[in-house]
């Protein structure tokens, strides 16, 4: 199997993102079918699993606990920390040194491990100094309960002052066709740093894969719903340029998801894209595009379609925009 180097590890191209098998888009599934989804990933050899304490609450921490603690050695094991759920129950982006700590007991306690592998900063807090944050995670791999740390969201200036303190292993951003941010800097600084760029959402949270058509159908819960790209008038000028991009993934026989998967790890081989699914099928045909390889024309005409000029609507609202660190485009 190819692998790309994660940290001081090695993962293939495509990981695995558990998120909706807690929350996020939809309904989740069972817990025995995301037990299912969990098993049938490692089978098919998917070998970096990638959580947060924020995901369902603590909830999709537990369910790699349970169903997967005794296939420990097959995989990377990624979580996050710095976002989670406080005492009044409420979502909170906090990165002082002993809440992070606090984080990092409860993530141990719930995934049933001693150890977890790739740990982020899920957020940078701005109310805390970023070398802060990363020296209270410095001292986690000083006692041996992480391995490599990881940043979220950051931007290339945020990230060399937290590799100054200690090596960063890994950035995990939103990256796809339709979200170049860190083209502006982040991963330029990925690379000379040496750190490892890891795409959240490379399927543009399903829009890439064609398959949502009508937004108007998603559940009232739905993260999409509070995102300007999904607002309908949005959408329906974007599945119009999905229209085109289909044209291209014919001509590179394979499925949408499937070119736009080949098309994040394709840019640099210091990328590990890792989509998120609860179908077993898409499981599969996620994982295979770890194998394609699209052709330079296919390269330019992607660029050509589907660019942040072309794109209709922002990637977050202001809220939620505003918690990010992550270069914009002027
Ligand atoms: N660091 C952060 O701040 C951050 C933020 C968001 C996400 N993440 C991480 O990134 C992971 C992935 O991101 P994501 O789930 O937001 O977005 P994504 O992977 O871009 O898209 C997931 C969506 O695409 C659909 N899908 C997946 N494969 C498909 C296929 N082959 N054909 C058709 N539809 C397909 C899924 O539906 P089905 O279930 O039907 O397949 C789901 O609705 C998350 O699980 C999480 O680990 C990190």
């Amino acid at each position: 199997m190819m692998t790309r180097k994660l940290g001081s590890f090695t993962s293939a191209p495509v990981g695995l993102g558990c998120m909706n098998l807690s929350h996020a888009y939809g309904v989740p599934p069972s817990e025995k079918e995301a037990g299912e989804l969990l098993n049938n990933a490692l089978d098919l050899g998917y070998n970096l699993l990638d959580t947060a304490a924020l995901y369902g609450f603590g909830h999709n921490e537990e369910l790699l606990g349970k169903f997967v603690k005794a296939r420990r050695s097959e995989f990377v094991l990624a979580s996050k920390c710095g976002m989670f759920r406080n005492a009044e129950g409420v979502r909170e982006i906090n990165g002082h040194p002993d809440m992070i700590r606090q984080t990092c007991e409860d993530s141990l306690r719930r995934l049933q491990t001693d150890v977890i592998d790739l740990y982020y900063l899920h957020r940078w807090d701005k109310n805390v100094p970023i070398e802060e944050s990363v020296g209270a995670l410095s001292d986690l791999v000083a006692e041996g309960k992480i391995r490599d740390i990881g940043l979220s969201e950051i931007s290339a200036d945020t990230l060399r002052k937290a590799h100054a303190v200690h090596p960063i292993a890994a950035v995990q951003t939103e990256y796809s066709l339709w979200t170049r941010n860190p083209e502006i800097a982040v991963l330029d600084a990925c690379a000379d740093l040496g750190v490892t760029f890891v795409a959240f959402s490379p399927l543009a949270r399903a829009f890439l894969a064609g398959k949502l058509r009508d937004v108007s159908l998603l559940a009232e819960k739905d993260l999409r719903r509070n995102m300007p790209r999904f607002y309908p008038q949005n959408y329906a000028r974007n599945l119009q340029l999905l229209d085109q991009v289909a044209v291209v993934a014919e001509q590179e026989n394979c499925s949408l998801a499937q070119l736009a998967l080949a098309w994040v790890l394709g840019r640099s081989d210091n990328i590990v894209a890792i989509p998120g699914t609860t179908n077993l099928n898409h499981l599969e045909e996620n994982f295979s595009a770890g194998a394609i390889s699209l052709s330079d024309e296919a390269f330019t005409r992607l660029d050509q379609i589907i660019n942040q000029h072309t794109v209709v609507g922002g990637r977050y609202n202001d809220v939620t925009q505003a918690e990010i660190d992550t270069e914009e485009f002027a």
